[in-house]
């Protein structure tokens, strides 16, 4: 793993999207896996600057989201669509149909499974995956657990992480207890992984994670530790370095 520090948020945002840029410039057809949640935020911030100032062009990227919860309707404002679309897709040049995340509120949610990870398969894979982790190690919403999923699956969401999102819902009982969400072994099959960890709240599970020496379902993080191209970015709010 290779280890970024960054200041503060600002200058980890700043990083990530200029990784990103990288990663474009050698390939504009990028398949683009993309992460939600407060973490990503100001780097999405940074990528719409670059698009809008010419310096990266997102018309021939595909993009892939990591989750989304289930039940919730793409219009919903708290669901994944609904984010990625406000916060990203409509301030740059991406096209729609290129831009993907995981339906949570189909019949049949087995099938959608299925179709996802397949749908990735055949456009070639994932080339760059940005990550975020939860306050209790969970990647995308790879909750704690013994056995972790190779493939996307339907995952019940802990009590922790339930109440750590419920700040984007008007009230925690509306935060869905269910979500879809790429599989570990999903996430593993990207060419590369951008891990990004900002903040206080974050010390403690930072801690974990850059003590360990060996890999557990109950920090699905750990398994990140096995991938060839991991990069964390972290800055020193997480470190316990402010
Ligand atoms: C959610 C998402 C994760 C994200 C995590 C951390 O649960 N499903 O993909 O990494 O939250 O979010 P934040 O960046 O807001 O701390």
């Amino acid at each position: 793993m290779k280890v970024i520090i960054a200041e503060d948020y600002d200058e980890l945002s700043k990083i990530a999207a200029q990784l990103i840029k990288e990663e474009l410039d050698v390939k504009p057809a990028l398949n683009l896996g993309l992460a939600t949640g407060g973490t990503p935020l100001g780097t999405y911030k940074e990528l719409i600057r670059l698009n809008k100032e010419g310096e990266i062009d997102f018309s021939q990227v595909k993009t892939f989201n990591l989750d989304e919860y289930v039940g919730l309707d793409s219009k919903h404002p708290s669901s994944y669509s609904y984010y990625m679309e406000s916060i990203l897709f409509r301030h740059i040049n991406i096209k729609e149909e290129n831009t993907h995340i995981p339906k949570g509120n189909t019949k049949n949610l087995e099938e959608e499974c299925k179709a996802y990870d397949s749908y990735i398969e055949r456009a070639g894979g994932i080339d760059l995956q940005i990550l975020g982790i939860g306050s209790n190690g969970h990647i995308a919403f790879n909750e704690p657990a013994d056995q972790q999923s190779l493939g996307t699956t339907i995952v019940n969401l802990t009590p922790s992480t339930i109440k750590d999102n419920s700040r984007f819902f008007e009230r925690i009982e509306e935060v869905p207890t269910s979500a879809i969400s790429m599989g570990i072994g999903s996430i593993l099959k990207a060419r590369k992984l951008l891990l990004l960890i900002s903040g206080k709240s974050k010390r403690e599970i930072t801690k974990r994670l850059l003590e360990l020496d060996y890999v557990t379902g109950q920090l699905p993080a750990s398994f990140l530790l096995l991938h060839q191209d991991l990069t964390l970015i972290v800055d020193r709010d997480a470190l316990g370095e402010n």
